[in-house]
Parts: structure tokens; sequence; C-alpha cells
């Protein structure tokens, strides 16, 4: 590898695309802060082991791991959910609950990159901790939603399952960790051939076929009119069916699991309405890429990305065991910040920012006004206004030619006429309108635009 290129799957970013990136960061927080979340930080690295217990074959392949120089298994973070986790149960489990948490971080996976999927990107990510409620799943979506509303995104589709209805099955009907490793492979990317996977694992043929056709349903809920609950009824009975008939008593393990992760759902979906959201699709499928997922899941996707078209993912989850400590309720998600502003772009819903956060540049017109144009730029900036002053000794033309370059609005000039009567010229770049006035006056001027 040249030392001199930039690592594969990494980007640096323009001072543009950092104002965009800053633009969009803080409308995220505006969002997060009015349901009540405060942002904590963790490490960049963290122990191996905190991402291999639990997080799943899927992570683990993706790690970027190390030995440093003390022979301790370290790894850069593949996401933030299990170093909050962390980090709620050494400090800060004894404080009311519910605890609402948000983060902003780079994460790290050794990922093909292509269109979308990097090695290193960010993500934008809440953790609401101590509640279980159906309340709580149904916030948890909500402030996704409202975040993603925020940036001015419009095209996107939410999917919302259970991970207990398809794990329920699928956990008890195949032991092999591995061969149910690969189901959940198959059902994640939505690949052919499902019914002929789980055959191979030892599922029934009826079993086998049902979980097939379930696996890919995806259909539109519409909470005002209600109808999600006859369909999902029918679905579930579909699989209650297929299992008593291929398994008879046998099922009913599975059966209890999938009847319960169902009255979960319907609880949630059902805590779904006063959020007035009513555009949304219920997805059996959607099993998440990480193993600590327990209840209801859910994904966000942008049509116009692709194939790495998932911009947000998040549910219910369990990690207490990691740490010793007792099961807690928790629930959250990660958008995935790199992808959401592509997305953005691509709607072309980006803002327009300003090219320069100048407002003005002072031009000492003659080199005695050298000293005093500092004067005036240190004074403009103490009253708020960023400002440029000449630094290369650049004639007055050549100056005018650097504003003009970063879109600055103004130029305040300070010639002999000015130096001589205390004043300064305040020249609008955009109009080609100028006026002299007491410097003490020029702030004011620029402020007012
Ligand atoms: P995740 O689905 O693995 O979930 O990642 C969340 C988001 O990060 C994805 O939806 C995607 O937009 C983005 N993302 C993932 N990998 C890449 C990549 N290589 N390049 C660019 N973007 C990527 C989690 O990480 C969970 N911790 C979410 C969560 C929080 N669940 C509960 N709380």
């Amino acid at each position: 590898m040249d030392p001199l290129q930039r690592p594969r799957g990494t980007r640096d970013f323009s001072p543009e695309e950092n104002d965009r990136r800053r633009w969009a960061l803080a409308r995220l927080e505006e969002t997060v802060a009015r349901f009540g979340y405060r942002e904590v930080a963790t490490p960049t690295f963290e122990d191996l082991e905190l991402f291999t217990r639990k997080s799943g074959e899927g992570v683990r392949k993706q790690l970027y791991e190390f030995t440093d120089k003390g022979g301790r298994a370290l790894t850069l973070r593949p996401e933030l959910t299990a170093p909050t986790m962390r980090y709620y149960f050494s400090e800060l489990a004894q404080r009311p609950k519910p605890l609402k948490l948000y983060y902003f971080g780079n994460c790290f996976r050794y990922e093909e990159p292509q269109s979308g999927r990097y090695r290193e990107f960010f993500q934008f990510g809440v953790e609401l901790l101590g509640a279980d409620t159906p309340e709580a799943n149904a916030e948890v979506v909500a402030v996704a939603v409202a975040c993603l509303k925020a940036l001015g995104l419009s095209g996107f589709k939410l999917r919302v399952g259970h991970i207990g209805i398809l794990k329920g099955v699928i956990g008890r009907l195949i032991p092999d960790v591995s061969a149910r490793t690969a189901v959940y492979g198959t059902i994640d990317k939505k690949m052919a051939g499902l019914a002929t996977t789980l055959s191979t694992a030892g599922v029934r043929n009826q079993t086998a076929i049902f979980l097939e056709a379930f696996a890919g349903t995806t259909f539109a809920a519409v909470l005002q009119a209600d109808n999600w609950k006859v369909r999902l009824q029918d679905d579930i009975n579909g699989l209650v069916k297929a299992l008593e008939s291929d398994y008879g008593d046998a099922a009913m393990p599975a059966i209890d699991d999938v009847q319960r992760a169902y009255a979960d759902l319907r609880k949630m979906i059902g805590s779904l309405k006063p959020y007035g959201l009513d555009e949304f699709e219920i997805d059996y499928g959607v099993v998440r890429g990480l193993d600590y997922y327990s209840g209801m899941v859910f994904e966000v996707h942008h049509p116009e990305l692709g194939a790495e078209s998932q911009i947000c993912g998040g549910g219910a989850y369990t990690l207490h065991e990691l740490f010793g400590a007792k099961p807690t309720g928790s629930i959250g998600f990660a958008i995935g910040f790199d992808r959401t502003l592509l997305a953005l772009e691509r709607e072309g819903h980006m803002p327009a920012l300003a090219p320069s956060p100048l407002k003005a540049v002072v031009v000492p017109v003659t080199d005695d006004a050298r000293e005093e144009a500092v004067r005036l730029a240190t004074q403009l900036r103490r009253a708020g206004v960023a400002c440029d002053v000449d630094l290369m000794q650049r004639n007055l033309r050549k100056c005018l030619d650097y504003a003009n370059a970063l879109g600055i609005p103004f130029a305040v000039l300070l010639g002999a006429k000015e130096m001589a009567s205390g004043q300064a010229t305040v020249k609008d770049l955009r109009s080609g309108l100028q006026e002299t006035l007491e410097r003490a006056m020029v702030a004011a001027r620029i402020l007012a635009g």
C-alpha cells in the first residue's frame, strides 16, 4: 500500500462537506433533544470481547481488531450500542429511568467498499434504557422518523417487524448455530431459496414453505384504518397452523414464542398511532445483522441508494448478560449518517449553505493602513462579524478578487482618506454600492446584511 494514499474505504471531508455534515448533525441533535436525549461519548477502540461475545458472526468478521503494545486484544468499534451499554452498566445504571442517551461517532467495519459502504463511517444513534413498554418501543421508532424528517428527507420507507416471531421458530427448530446463521443471512438479504435452506437445516416441509413466504411478506399498515390488525392476525394464524401440522404438540414452545412476539408487536404498532405515523410497512423478515435484538426491530430504507439502501436500523435488544447485570429494557437505533446525507443529496433536498462563513474582508489600501486594518478586524470580530484581513500584502484589486472568489459580501476599505478622517468605507460587493462610515458603525452595518 502506498503510505501516501488514503486507506481504502475511508474519506477526507472538505470544508464545504463539513459545513453540510455539521448542519445535518445540528438538525438531528435538536430533534432528539426535544425528546429528552442527551449526548454520551465513548472511546474509538474497545476490548475485543465487547463485540465478539454477543454481536454475532456478521460484525465479528468485519472487526478492525489489533493487539496493543501491552498485549491487549482490542478493536476499533464497529457500532456504538455495545459501548454505550458498557458505559451504562459501569456508571450510569443508577440514573432515573428512562435514561435517554444519544451519540455521534465514527465506526469501523472491514467490508468491501462501494457507494454508501465505507470502512470508516459515522453513526448517529439513540438508546432508551430502563423501559420496555410498547409505548417506549413506539417512541424510539417515532424519534428515528422525526430525525429523518428534520433533515428534509421524504422518500424513505420504514419497515417494522419483531425478531421474536422468526427467531422464536427458527431458534427452536434449528439447533445448529451455523445452520441458523445461514438461514438468517438468507432472510436478511431477502435471497431466494429460503425453503430449501430451511429443509436442508431439517425444518419440515409445510413449515419451510410457509416460512419462505412469511419472511418475504411486507404489507403497508394504515394505522387509522386498522387494516393491519386483521392481516397480522391472519399471517400469525397461518404460521401457527403450519407448525401444528408439521410438529403437533412438539411445536408448542415455538408457538408460545410466536404468540408472545405477535402480542408485543401488535401493542407496539397500536402505540404508534398518536405519533401521526401512518405510512410504514410491516415486514416479518427484518432480522437485522446483529445478534443482540430480542423484540421489535425496524429498518429504514431509501430506494434511491441502490444496493446499500438501509439508512437506519434498530430495535429492542438485550446486552445485560455481557455485564452480569439484571435485564433492563433497552431499545435504540442508529442512523447511517453518511448514507442519509447521500439520500438527501439524491433527493435534491440538501440546503444550499453559504460558500464561506466570512462576512467581510478588511483591506488596507495603503501600506500605512495595515496596522489599523488589523485593529479594525479585531474590533469587528469582537462585535461578532466573521472577517478576514489581508495577510498577503495584496493590492485592492487582488483583495476584491479574493473576496469575490469566496463569496464574501463586504469589503471594508481603509485608504488615505479614511486614515485621515478616522472612518472606513464599506463596499457591498454584491451591489457595488459603497458608503463611508465612522469605524464604530461598521460592525452594525455589516450585521444588518
Ligand atoms: P446497523 O444496522 O448495523 O445497526 O447500522 C446502522 C446503520 O449504519 C445502517 O443502517 C447503515 O445506514 C449504517 N452503516 C452500517 N455499516 C455501514 C458502512 N460500512 N458504511 C456506511 N454506513 C454503514 C447498528 O449498528 C446498531 N448498533 C443500531 C442500534 C442501536 N440498535 C439498537 N441501538
